[in-house]
């Protein structure tokens, strides 16, 4: 009978060890490993975790080379075109769809919870005009613990989800007090007439008392166009699998630490450029490249060895074809150009880029397509987000993922804290 294992010889001594190949239900095998420092008393190495599997997992399934993505088992493609985020958010919680009762409850339940404590509002005056949004979020989102402490010992699916829905409501109030604290003006409440984004978009950019901008022709609007954009946004960026910041908040919740502050170290994680920080950086280094014609200069400064310039929101650790998020953000992009009045000067800096490195030896042979944050940022430009909130853009997103991941974590039995080993090299 065929074996459904892996045998290991250690050449030196001749022994050997054999491991069972686990199958998933989709996706690469993984090795059972668990035995083997026991077995051999050795370590295995694997710097980046790049053919580390850490748990098993049914809420997102990537393929990398075919550029697949699916929320428990739905396409991405699907989700983005024919269901909002609130239906999303329910579908990672709950493995399923909702019914259309269940979403107006659903939806319900996340406009009321949306209020900060006052006492946390008091927070937001401790950080400096220019702090940036990312460092008041995660120090908030620390703070907000403090008011939910009963969450670090819920044990059952009721109390899961309510901590679950307090957390993904209170995340877009917090990140807009974090983009108003640094402008220096006037919180604005959450309005419980508004569904998720349009709310989101209005604590942004409202004056106090809740009107848009006034000009002789009236007040301004929040366009429906707009609203279903960041929804979109924020669908293509609630789960991502075991990505770093993901790691980090399994990693904070091995060791029984609140929930929430478990997600503020995953915020803290995205910040970083080579993450979540991307989609800041891209917008930021079209600027400094300034005018289509500087780019071919800037693509040869990234393609030069002895220069650690990289073009912003190109690569990818698992898409290596393409990031099929990114594809249904350029058919957004298009679909809205006219819309949102995307052909600016930062647009036409952008396409050359695309053009120029789609085509170019350098990055097609070492599989360097563009990523989500390549064009999602040129969206939220539109959207009047400013740079600074790009990246608390994602956290809103991922916070459904965040959290999915943390009690899914925490219902499986063979959890254990995280604690990697070394190989040592030092005295
Ligand atoms: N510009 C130019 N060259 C690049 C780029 C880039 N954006 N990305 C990778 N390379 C080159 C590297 O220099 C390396 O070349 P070499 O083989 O000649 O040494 C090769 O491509 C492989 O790069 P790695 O860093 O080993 O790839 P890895 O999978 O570890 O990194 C990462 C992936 C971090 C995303 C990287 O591509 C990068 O820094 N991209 C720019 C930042 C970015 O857009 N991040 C957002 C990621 S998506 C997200 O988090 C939502």
């Amino acid at each position: 009978m065929q074996k459904n294992t892996i045998t290991l010889t250690n050449n030196a001594t001749g022994e050997n060890y054999e491991y069972n190949i686990l199958e998933g239900t989709r996706g690469p095998a993984v090795l059972d490993i668990r035995t083997f420092f026991a077995d051999s008393g050795m370590f295995t190495y694997d710097p980046g975790f790049t053919a580390t599997a850490a748990c098993e997992s049914t809420i997102t399934f990537i393929d990398g080379k075919k550029g697949e993505l699916r929320y428990r088992g739905i396409a991405i493609e699907e989700l983005a075109t024919n269901h909002s985020y609130m239906e999303t958010c329910f579908l990672l919680l709950n493995k399923r769809l909702p019914s259309k009762e269940e979403l107006t409850d659903f939806d319900l339940e996340i406009r009321h919870r949306a209020f900060l404590h006052r006492g946390l509002q008091k927070l937001f005056d401790a950080f400096p005009d220019d702090a940036h949004p990312m460092a008041t979020l995660s120090a908030a989102v620390t703070a907000l613990a403090s008011f939910y402490d009963e969450h670090i010992s819920i044990d059952n699916q009721d109390s899961y989800l309510e901590m679950a829905h307090r957390i993904i409501s209170k995340i877009p109030t917090i990140a807009a007090f974090a983009h108003r604290q640094s402008l220096g003006i006037p919180f604005m409440e959450p309005d419980i007439n508004l569904g998720f984004t349009e709310n989101f978009l209005t604590m942004m950019r409202a004056y106090p008392g809740g009107k848009m901008h006034l000009s002789a022709a009236g007040h301004d609007h929040i366009k429906e166009v707009e609203v279903r954009a960041l929804d979109t946004i924020f669908t293509l960026h609630a789960d991502h699998e075991q990505n770093a910041s993901t790691t980090v908040v399994r990693g904070v919740a091995s060791t029984g630490a609140h929930p929430y502050v478990a997600i503020s170290s995953g915020i803290a994680a995205l910040w970083g450029r080579a993450h979540g920080g991307a989609n800041e950086s891209v917008i930021a280094q079209l600027e400094y490249i300034s005018s289509v014609e500087n780019v071919e200069a800037f693509i040869e400064k990234a393609k030069d060895p002895d220069d650690d310039f990289r073009l912003m929101g190109f690569g990818h650790r698992v898409y290596k074809n393409f990031d099929p998020r990114a594809k249904i953000l350029k058919e957004l992009q298009d679909e809205l150009r006219t819309e949102l009045d995307l052909d600016t000067e930062l647009m036409a800096i952008a396409t050359k880029i695309e053009e120029i490195a789609l085509n170019d030896d350098y990055f097609v042979s070492r599989n360097l397509y563009p990523n989500i944050d390549f064009y999602s940022g040129i969206i939220l430009t539109a959207l009047q987000i400013p740079k600074s909130m790009f990246t608390p853009i994602f956290v809103i997103g991922r916070t459904v993922g965040w959290i999915t991941q943390w009690i899914e974590f925490r219902k499986d039995d063979t959890s254990k804290i995280a604690r990697p080993r070394q190989l040592y090299t030092g005295a």
